[in-house]
């Protein structure tokens, strides 16, 4: 049997964090399918395809990893590509009522689904995509953060 898992996010932009997860997650996954969620009443720093790749760069080729995008409820994309696991990062208790709630939903619209909880690296619980952004947008040093290559992006994002 396949174990097909699911690690979905905004990923705007993929940390430092994300990147522990996707391997943490190899752990536990024959294949596991990086999926940005597309929110249409969310702005976005940075488009679906330099999200893509960016996660390319982290996936580093890796034949088990796959990168996808998808709209709508994460059940339905779930059943679609016969995943029986979402993986989900929580960082500290304030992650745990939001994911809580998501889990036991995501259960109802799609029975097969179980959500699966990584701790992150502890030198990474403090990161998020929004103090990246954050850190990046008043210039300062994204060293241990992100990758050089979403690093170099954020540069040129708030360049001048
Ligand atoms: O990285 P994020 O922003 O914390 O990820 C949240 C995400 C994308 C996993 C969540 O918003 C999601 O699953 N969106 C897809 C739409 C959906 O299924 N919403 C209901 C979840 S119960």
């Amino acid at each position: 049997m396949t174990r097909i898992a699911i690690y979905p996010g905004s990923f705007d932009p993929p940390t430092r964090g994300h990147e522990d997860l996707i391997r943490r997650a190899l752990a536990l996954a024959d294949h596991l399918v990086v999926a940005i969620a597309i929110n249409p009443s969310k702005a976005p720093l940075f488009s679906v395809e330099d999200r893509l790749r960016m996660l390319a760069v982290a996936a580093a080729g890796d034949p088990r990893i796959e990168l996808a995008s998808f709209s709508g409820l994460l059940a339905d994309f779930a059943r679609d590509r016969n995943a029986t696991m979402v993986i989900r990062g929580l960082r500290a208790v304030s992650d745990f009522e939001y994911e809580f709630q998501m889990a036991l939903m995501n259960r109802k619209l799609n029975d097969k689904l179980e959500t699966v909880f990584l701790v992150p690296a502890v030198d990474l619980t403090y990161l998020s995509s929004s103090l990246v952004r954050e850190v990046a947008r008043f210039g300062g040093p994204l060293d241990g953060l992100v990758s050089s290559a979403v690093a170099d992006a954020l540069k040129a994002r708030f360049a001048g």
